[in-house]
């Protein structure tokens, strides 16, 4: 083994160790003092290359937040930190341990399914329990944020889809109120160069929306009928049906012909309905915004995760634009199409390289039969954090790492790498 990836390999572990707070991974120390839903599949994974047991802790401790409707909050506050804002009091939901009242991609699944594979028969009673809070999930999304969309589910609140001020939300979200009832108490900023971060005016629109959903009661159908920002966001449907293929994989282990025929259908479903997320005048995959009805007219890295889901008619047209990109130097994979007027590459979701999007951007160009783009996409993520380190995302010209530095996310992805790199 090469000596350098040795000390990688090494590093990105120890990311994870300095990160733990008993049995759940932190983000990024400071920036993100809690337990966040998606990064924590994520970090799952990279914990399961090296110590199993740490990797299912990972996925019980986000668990113990789940509300007994099955979602999965966004943010499980595990211990007090005054470092982050909104934190438990703003969301007002006395749970014990606390917890935010919105969600983030389902990655659970997948990481569920990924760490089962990798750690074989030793993790089966573990995943057998495990398997049901999946159910409850995934029933979650069709009760909460599925009906009468057809198979897709809806999003509402940026934090929600991860990709909190990407532009594709500009619209959408304009027309959120920017007053609130709650006192505005950044702390992102006091950490990162608020260049970095999204701007004033649209956390003002963030804290408005926690302020209605808690003046709705957390309440599902309530905050269906009252959000002012409600969309179908392609990642996050994208990342759903992937998870509803792991689940029925997991179902066929662990579960009942009826948990099996209700997400065989649920499949059929949601294939379709991601495939009409096309939008041929932008030869794109785009998100809907559910209150005007109409396509959102903005490309970003979202776009490709439908390859993740195993939709693969648009694979090559898909490979060409991302070999494009790399040919004129900019980095794979930005959050936001370079051409676009609103392409910020410094400024978090709109511009700017983040791993996890390339690795579930490579997994899925690799099994839709584009495997030199897949490992294109592969070597851009080991380039970035080589060069610039485990920082939480970068810039798509430059290459520098932004954000919170030392980033669990980003050392899990490149613990995922290292073990393709050594393969
Ligand atoms: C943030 O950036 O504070 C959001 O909570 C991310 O989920």
């Amino acid at each position: 083994m090469n000596p350098n990836l040795e000390t990688r390999v090494e590093q990105a572990r120890a990311i994870l160790a300095a990160n733990d707070r008993g049995g759940y991974t932190v983000p990024t120390d400071r920036l993100y003092p809690f337990q966040w839903n998606w990064d924590s599949a994520f970090v799952a994974m990279g914990w399961a290359t090296f110590d199993g047991e740490r990797a299912w802790r990972e996925i019980e401790r986000l668990l113990e937040g789940q509300w007994e409707d099955g979602l999965v909050p966004q943010i499980v506050f595990h211990a007090p930190s005054d470092d982050y804002f909104p934190g438990p009091e703003v969301w007002g939901i006395t749970r014990s341990p606390p917890t935010s009242g919105i969600t983030q991609p389902p990655v659970l699944a997948s990481a569920v399914r990924f760490v089962l594979e990798r750690l074989g028969k030793a993790g089966e009673a573990r995943a057998a329990a495990i398997y049901p809070k999946l159910v409850l999930n995934h029933g979650w999304w069709e009760r909460a944020r599925g009906p009468g969309l057809g198979g897709l589910v809806a999003t509402l609140h940026p934090w929600e889809t991860g990709m909190d001020n990407s532009p594709a939300w500009d619209v959408a979200l304009a027309r959120v109120p920017t007053q609130t009832t709650t006192a505005i108490q950044r702390r992102d900023t006091g950490h990162i160069d608020a260049s970095f971060r999204p701007r004033g005016v649209e956390y003002q629109r963030f804290i408005h929306l926690v302020d209605l959903f808690r003046g709705a009661g957390w309440d599902p159908a309530r905050m269906l009928a009252v959000s002012p920002f409600k969309v179908a966001d392609v990642a996050t449907n994208a990342i759903l049906l992937r998870a509803e293929r792991d689940l029925l994989d997991l179902a066929g282990r662990f579960g009942s012909a009826a948990e099996r025929a209700a997400i065989t259908q649920r499949i059929a479903a949601k294939e379709t309905a991601l495939a009409g997320l096309w939008h041929e005048p932008l030869s794109a995959y785009l998100s809907r915004d559910l209150v005007s009805g109409e396509p959102i007219p903005v490309r970003t890295s979202a776009g490709f995760l439908p390859l993740f889901a195993g939709l693969h008619g648009k694979a090559s047209f898909l490979a060409e634009r991302l070999q494009a990109w790399r040919a004129r130097g900019i980095a794979l994979v930005p959050s936001t199409d370079p051409d676009d007027p609103r392409f910020e590459p410094q400024r978090y979701w709109r511009g700017p390289v983040w791993a996890v999007v390339n690795w579930m951007t490579a997994e899925g160009l690799a099994v839709a039969g584009e495997p030199e783009t897949a490992a294109l996409v592969l070597a851009e993520t080991r380039r970035l954090i080589g060069e610039a380190g485990f920082s939480e995302y970068f810039d798509s010209t430059s290459g520098a790492g932004i954000g919170g530095d030392t980033f669990s996310w980003t050392a899990a992805i490149d613990l995922l790498l290292a073990e393709d790199a050594v393969a």
